[in-house]
């Protein structure tokens, strides 16, 4: 299968399920506090979903049991919502939201530092949110996919940390993951070249150690494999004639 690019129509019905998924994580932001379960989260994103006419993307993906993922601290993705798993103070705390309406995803990630948190994780906070800005700097067609992922992993490791390599950003559409696979690190070759219409999942995952992770028992949360924290952000990016637009962020 190749990269999909989408026409004007098919783009306005991204721009809706981004929206959909941007509003959800504003909405989430006001609710992530002490004492407040990730089952609670998740219980919130999806009615809200579901009230604007749209499903979670995530809900029964590969046999995926939540319509959100919330990892928590040294956890780096797919963390499961639930009922005993509070929100504490100085927690780390990473939402991923897919909305599915009309046909078409959205997908974004945010994560927040909750209460008191350590320098260091505002730092790695920080760092991965605006390795995601380097990374979308070098879109406009012509460019090389793997500028991204270079320009990221540059960022990160400048800053002393490290990405992720065994999960990657995606492209998006009709389904959730499409092809190219997008890489937060160096790989062979330049990667295919970006052109106007492709609409792309990117999502650094920057791990406040090494770059190694594992699978808990309950085949789903990825965590770091030096215990250390760890931080996600992604949001769904139209390629444009000149550069870039963001789907998943509220205009
Ligand atoms: N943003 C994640 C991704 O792009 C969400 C997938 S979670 C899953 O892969 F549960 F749906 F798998
Ligand atoms: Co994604």
């Amino acid at each position: 299968m190749a990269i999909l690019i989408k026409n004007e129509q098919q783009i306005d019905l991204m721009r809706e399920a981004g929206r959909i998924v941007a509003e959800t994580h504003l909405l989430l932001e006001q609710e992530i506090k002490v004492g407040v379960s990730t089952f609670e989260l998740n219980r919130i994103a999806e009615k809200f979903i579901r009230s604007q006419d749209a499903v979670p993307s995530f809900l029964g993906y590969n046999g995926y049991p939540a319509s959100i993922c919330a990892s928590i601290n040294e956890e780096v993705v797919h963390g499961i919502p639930s009922k005993s798993r509070m929100i504490k103070d100085g927690d780390v705390v990473s939402v991923d939201i897919g909305a599915y309406k009309n046909g078409y995803h959205g997908d974004a990630a945010r994560t927040h530092g909750v209460g008191a948190i350590s320098e260091e994780a505002k730092r790695l906070i920080q760092v991965t949110e605006e390795s995601f800005y380097e990374g979308i700097a070098m879109i406009k067609p012509g460019n090389h996919l793997h500028q991204i992922s270079q320009a990221i992993q540059q960022y990160v490791e400048a800053n002393g940390f490290s990405v992720v390599r065994d999960l990657v950003g995606h492209g998006i559409g009709t389904q959730m993951h499409e092809e190219p696979q997008i890489p937060n690190f160096k790989t062979i070759g330049r990667g295919p070249r970006l052109e106007k219409g492709m609409v792309l999942a990117i999502e650094p995952m920057v791990n406040f150690g090494r770059y190694e992770v594992r699978i808990l028992a309950d085949d789903w949360t990825v965590v770091t494999l030096d215990h250390s924290l760890s931080s996600h952000y992604e949001n769904t990016v139209l390629v444009t004639a000149n550069g870039y637009e963001l789907l998943t962020i509220k205009k």
